[in-house]
């Protein structure tokens, strides 16, 4: 194994800021770091809703030789400056996936270069892999934030199995938990669950009932339908069934609640960024019903021309989360236009939850754009239907001359 030198010339060494989850893969990377690159490392664990670990990671990292650990909770932030946004962006990459794992990448890059810069680090490293969207949503949303920063991927750089790994730490005294091999790989925080390999990597075959960790399956769901009303104050959920909650609560809550009634369950082949196609399954409870929640709101209350125009806009800004643009020129501007549509969706939305399935089945709000009076079929009817004529003839009056020009 070549031997390099981070150190300075004093010899004092330079410091390495290690995103930890207390896995595996990053208690070995604190052993590997200061082995192979002489650096001490400073592990930071980030909580952005993961479930918590059976022991204290942070002691655990210090007795692994980290120089420091630190844990930070960072849901609330999480909540308000991440996943709020991209409700009101209504984003889904192509169409289905809530982007769980991609939007809690920049908050926790973020956290890094935060500790970075404090500690006086100039190397960041990461677990991810050379093959996923995560290593471009670090190590771009790093330099996006801090130019000067270096950045080490053991993942990317090591050669080493699983088991390999396992003996690493027992030869270099690495205190590992070990779980039973899990065939799959989970990334778990409030707005989702993400899980790969195993058997879902064969597109066709059906993920099996254990790739699935968070909902119940839609057919052991309660046989009777449970309604949730969701308030929102300018595109933001404020509160539950009429109870005011913040927002890591108001997830939670929701969580809870479509997990029960098996929704939120995502199959999904996707197209990474690095080129590859792969099949994922998501579980995005609160996600679904937030996001079906919030749309519904905005039929109510939006134009038709903004609706239009802003599907569009969702699209982009959805493929730039995904690309790991986050602290981007175009993400913030277009965030910009998402934040201006927003000024009167306020109102609230009720859905309906049933073996799988989410529905809106009411919605009120004071902006409403909905006119009864106007709509109706029924007595009261206030639409001008002499009007209709005239707009019919303008309306089609290409298409006629059109179709003229053409029979000629
Ligand atoms: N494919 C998803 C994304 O790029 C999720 C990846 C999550 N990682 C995992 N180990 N399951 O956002």
């Amino acid at each position: 194994m070549v031997a390099y030198n981070c150190g300075t010339a004093d010899n004092k060494r330079e410091k390495i800021v290690l995103a930890y989850s207390g896995g595996l893969d990053t208690s070995v990377a604190i052993r590997w770091l200061q082995d192979k690159y002489n650096l001490d490392v400073i592990a930071v664990a980030i909580n952005v809703g993961q479930p918590p670990s059976s022991d204290d990671i942070v002691a655990r990292a210090l007795r692994n030789g980290a120089i420091k650990a630190e844990f930070i909770d960072a849901k609330k932030e999480f909540v308000e400056d991440y996943i709020w946004p991209t409700l009101k962006g209504n984003a889904m990459y192509q169409d289905v996936y809530p982007l769980s794992t991609a939007t809690a990448r920049p908050l926790i890059v973020k956290k890094l270069v935060e500790v970075a810069q404090k500690e006086g680090a100039k190397y960041i490293a990461h677990g991810c892999t050379a093959k996923g969207n995560d290593q471009v949503r670090f190590d771009v949303g790093i330099v996006s934030l801090d130019p000067d920063m270096k950045i080490i991927g053991p993942m990317r750089e090591w050669v080493m199995t699983r088991e390999e790994e396992i003996d690493y730490a027992k030869e270099n005294g690495v205190e590992i938990i070990v779980k039973k091999e899990n065939p799959f790989s989970v990334d778990e925080n409030l707005w989702g669950r993400s899980c790969e390999c195993g058997i879902i990597e064969d597109a066709w075959a059906e993920p099996p009932e254990e790739a699935w960790g968070w909902t119940t399956n839609p057919k052991n769901a309660p046989d009777e339908a449970e309604y949730v009303e969701i308030e929102f104050e300018k595109g933001v959920p404020v509160a539950v069934n009429g109870k005011k909650m913040e927002g890591v609560k108001i997830i939670e809550e929701l969580n809870a609640i479509a997990c029960k009634n098996g929704v939120g369950r995502i199959d999904h082949v996707e197209d990474r960024l690095v080129g590859i196609k792969s099949r994922e399954t998501y579980e995005c409870p609160a996600a679904t019903v937030l996001i079906k929640a919030h749309r519904g709101l905005e039929f109510l209350t939006l134009q038709k021309d903004v609706l239009e125009y802003k599907r569009g806009v969702e699209q982009r800004y959805s493929e730039i989360i995904y690309n790991g643009l986050w602290y981007g020129v175009l993400r913030e501007s277009l965030q910009a236009f998402i934040e201006k549509t927003q000024e009167f969706v306020t109102g609230v939305v009720r859905l309906k939850l049933y073996k799988g399935s989410v529905m809106v089945v009411g919605r009120k709000s004071e902006y409403s754009l909905y006119d009864e009076g106007l709509a109706t079929y029924a007595k009261g009817d206030e639409f001008n239907h002499e009007s209709a004529l005239g707009f019919i003839y303008c309306w089609g009056l290409p298409n006629k001359t059109t179709s003229r020009a053409h029979k000629k």
